[in-house]
């Protein structure tokens, strides 16, 4: 198949990628999180071709997107007051809401789960994409499964040409991670996934909200996943990568002394005088947002240099550091070094 390549800025084609989606088609389209790979949410075969393109394990849920809030209502058993009140604050934004699922939601969505995740997202090409196609697009981030996720067209690109029908460029994501998925069908809410909406701020708005242990470290062997992504691994590159927890200068020494061929260093912008082995950067180290808005590209930058074994500061664990750590200690499959 050949994919289209279509752009936010080009005349009809915001149009062109809406009748692809109306006929069923895939379209990756850009949000302020992460590209998605989207289909009409309410297609069941439609969405069966998501995870076919992405080679999703069929037990993992999609979540759906929409660009006005009267559509909430129709995917959902109700919404109830804490949905309405955090919505208020944080939609449209990089935050995903679980709540049991209405009927219309077709199983290919939950996969077979009684919940759906609801997202309205701010980024202005997605909002228009949705809007002009009508329907609410089921779109999990457009990368192969297991990689990491694309943060501009270029990147999906990579993935998913030739698997899908058409891919809108809208420039490079703002957030650079995924959206913070929290659910509401638990009395507290739980945080499954931190982002660009800190736990702070959920619990400005929600008062108690537990912090799911899967966030930080890894699935306890038998126990099941509250989301079922939280059991694959993510974000990695074909490297093999560590977090490396310890100050700079200690950081830099051990780096230094396990320089051997196909070694790199995944540092802080300002850190590579410090290193002698090929380094990528992420951020800068009090710069969280940054961090979050360069890692992926950053990981998919280290597979570009035939990076082998790849050291990584470790970021720290407030406000939006929490979605980058949650990010990079799966990259790292858990592993972390204390220097
Ligand atoms: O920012 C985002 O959320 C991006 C953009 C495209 O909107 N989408 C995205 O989708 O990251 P995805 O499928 O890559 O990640 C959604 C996560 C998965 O880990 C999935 O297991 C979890 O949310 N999830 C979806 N529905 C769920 C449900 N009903 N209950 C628990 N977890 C759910
Ligand atoms: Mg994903």
């Amino acid at each position: 198949m050949e994919t289209l390549h279509l752009s936010a800025e080009k005349q009809g084609d915001i149009e062109k990628a809406a009748q692809i989606l109306r006929q069923g088609g895939l379209v990756g389209i850009p949000t302020e999180t992460v590209y998605g790979l989207a289909a009409d949410a309410l297609n069941g075969p439609a969405v069966a071709g998501i995870f076919a393109a992405k080679n999703r394990p069929m037990d993992n849920p999609l979540i759906v997107h929409i660009s006005d809030l009267s559509q909430w209502e129709d995917l959902v058993d109700g919404v109830p007051e804490n949905a309405r009140a955090l919505a208020a604050a944080y939609w449209p934004g990089p935050m995903t809401i679980i709540l049991p699922k209405s009927e219309k939601i077709p199983d290919e969505v939950s996969a077979g789960l009684p919940t759906v995740g609801v997202r309205f997202p701010s980024h202005p090409v997605a909002r228009a994409i949705i809007r002009e196609s009508g329907c609410p697009l089921a779109a999990p981030s457009g990368n192969l499964s297991g990689r990491p996720s694309p943060t501009t067209a270029a990147c999906m690109a990579e993935d998913m040409d030739g698997r899908i029908d058409a891919i809108v460029d809208g420039g490079p994501c703002r957030v650079g991670v995924e959206s913070t998925v929290v659910t509401l069908a638990t009395c507290p809410p739980r945080l499954l996934r931190p982002g660009g909406i800190t736990l702070e701020q959920l619990k400005a708005v929600l008062g108690e909200v537990v912090v799911d242990p899967a966030v930080t470290q890894p699935l306890e062997e038998g126990k099941e996943a509250p989301s079922p992504g939280m059991k694959y691994k993510h974000y990695a590159p074909k490297a093999h990568v560590m977090i490396v927890k310890g100050a700079l200068a200690d950081y830099c020494r051990f780096v230094n002394s396990h320089n051997r061929p196909g070694t790199a260093a995944l540092c802080f912008a300002g850190e590579e005088k410090l290193l002698e082995v090929p380094c990528v950067t992420y951020g800068s180290e009090t710069d969280a947002a940054k961090q979050a808005h360069d890692l992926f590209e950053a990981l998919r930058r280290l597979d570009e240099i035939g990076a082998k074994t790849v050291y990584a500061r470790s970021p720290g664990q407030e406000g939006v550091g929490l979605a980058v750590y949650n990010r990079l200690i799966r990259a790292a499959g858990f592993e972390v070094l204390e220097v």
